[in-house]
């Protein structure tokens, strides 16, 4: 035991450095007296395709345990949140949720907190949340059921948040919403400690994870049915750089991955410095794998660029994304923004709008900025009003949305290959293109889940409109 003390009225205890194991007595107690065997869970999913992941495991794990999933707070006797921390205003939304939960605590729920907030804020959460129960940290996923017995069994609020992942995740219990379309885990944490972001604090240093089980999952994927898989991870293409004695890196990975079976292949989100020459190839050669390519730009001014320790400049990201272009023609290219980071001028700013414009993107997530707790732009005064930040994001959503249309314009007339994910409410099936734009059309239900052809013939807002077609030649749209 490392030392009990007092805080906000409670007596806390803390047990062991790496696993802090808290005992709060006051109204826990009251709160175990009421506490059944938990028989049902809720999850809630917060931020990015990687906690989503997570969450899938999570589910399957519990699933497993034998407890019943619920789709509303209220029949849960399980809570989970799996948090994000990436903007301030992602960690308010839980945190309000979070608080709401703690005033109705009317019944003995078991209310965990797991993904990125629980890493960045880890056990002070007990401090302001005390009817929380444990935290568990994104690097922690497999010890959720340890957690648990130790919150069914003493009572104790158990935080578990070790700082590097270890292989011993069993991706196979994923219980997956879609069965046609499924993420599949390759690489997680992030080495590039970009000065803005609190990834690799929440999310830890690179951990490949075997190429063997990657193919394995992929093959067993293929088997059940899946058309379409998303390899994830923080940077999916610098996968196999921590094991250099593997000798497999993400191009190399792909080309197993194609071998599968599997018709599509996506991934996100990938980082420019790791573009190479062979990634491009394999675009461009592998019938699985998809022509758009997450290519964030981030800012469009060097200085900037370098504020934010991206380690490129705008010379070499064009200069890849020319390569790209011409290796693949008709490829289509993704990025995320951030507008108002410190000390941006309004000139950087046009020089950021320029070069969106420029770059052509089909995909945009467009951000403003926001400092986080423990990151290096800290130092650095947030210096923009939140007016001209939102002024400078108006501006890029309103050059997207111009450039997005003028896209989906150019693309009336051709064909299409499409995976159709389900039905919309006015029975149309609704797909996916292989360069991710929505689209839908009229067509029979034993279509969903398939790949066929599609004619575009208009565009609602994001949307594509197409026309069925029987047969064509695969079309790189
Ligand atoms: N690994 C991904 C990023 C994941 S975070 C990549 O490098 O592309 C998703 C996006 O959130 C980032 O690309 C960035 O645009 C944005 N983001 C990260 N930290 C942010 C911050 N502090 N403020 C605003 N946007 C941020
Ligand atoms: Fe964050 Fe940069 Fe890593 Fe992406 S590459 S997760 S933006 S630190
Ligand atoms: Fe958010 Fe963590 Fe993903 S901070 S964006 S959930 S990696």
């Amino acid at each position: 035991m490392i030392g009990t003390f007092l805080a906000n009225g409670f007596s806390i205890e803390i047990r062991n450095s790496m696993r802090y194991t808290f005992s709060l007595k006051y109204n826990r107690n009251y709160f175990m007296k009421e506490r059944k065997e938990p028989k049902t869970f809720f999850v809630r999913t917060y931020g990015c395709q990687m906690n989503e992941l997570d969450s899938e495991i999570m589910i399957g794990q519990l699933v497993n345990r034998g407890l019943k999933r619920v789709h509303t707070e209220e029949e849960g006797d399980i809570l989970i949140y799996n948090t994000c921390s990436i903007r301030d205003l992602a960690e308010r939304k839980v945190m309000g949720k979070l608080g709401i939960l703690g005033r109705n605590k009317t019944r003995a729920k078991i209310i965990g907190v797991t993904g990125c907030m629980a890493m960045a804020k880890k056990d002070s959460l007990f401090k302001k949340l005390p009817h929380l129960d444990f935290v568990l940290g994104t690097n922690n996923i497999s010890n959720l059921g340890a957690v648990l017995d130790e919150v069914i069994h003493t009572g104790k609020q158990t935080a578990i948040t070790d700082k590097k992942f270890e292989e011993d995740l069993d991706y196979l219990v994923a219980k997956r919403d879609s069965n046609i379309s499924a993420h599949v885990s390759i690489i997680r944490g992030c080495d590039k400690y970009c000065t803005y972001c609190v990834v690799p604090y929440t999310r830890g240093r690179e951990v490949s994870r075997p190429y063997n089980d990657i193919v394995e999952e992929v093959k067993q994927l293929v088997s059940k049915g899946y058309k379409e898989i998303t390899l994830l991870g923080q940077n999916v293409n610098s996968y196999g750089k921590d094991e250099k004695e593997w000798g497999v890196l993400f191009h190399d990975l792909l080309r197993m991955i194609d071998k599968t079976g599997i018709k599509r292949v996506r991934f996100l989100t990938s980082h420019p410095v790791d573009i190479t020459k062979e990634l491009m190839e394999a675009v461009r050669d592998l019938p699985s794998l998809c022509e758009f390519v997450h290519f964030p730009m981030q800012a469009g001014s060097n200085r900037i660029l370098r504020k934010m320790h991206r380690i490129y400049t705008l010379e070499e990201y064009f200069e890849k994304v020319e390569m790209l272009r011409k290796i693949v023609p008709g490829v289509s290219l993704g990025t995320d923004m951030i507008v108002g980071f410190p000390t941006e001028t309004d000139e950087e700013f046009e020089e950021t709008y320029a070069n969106m414009e420029k770059a052509n993107y089909s995909t945009a997530f467009l951000y403003t900025y926001s400092p986080r707790k423990g990151t290096p732009a800290m130092r650095f005064k947030d210096d923009i009003s939140d007016q001209v930040k939102d002024a400078r994001l108006q501006r890029l959503m309103a050059l997207h949305k111009r450039q997005s249309a003028e896209q989906r314009t150019q693309m009336i007339g051709s064909t299409v290959e499409v995976l159709f994910e389900k039905r919309n409410d006015r029975g149309q099936l609704k797909g996916r293109t292989r360069c991710w734009r929505k689209i839908i059309a009229e067509g029979p239900e034993s279509l969903v889940g398939e790949i066929g052809h599609v004619e575009v013939v208009s565009f609602h807002n994001e949307t594509l409109i197409g026309n069925l077609v029987e047969s064509a030649a695969k079309s790189l749209v």
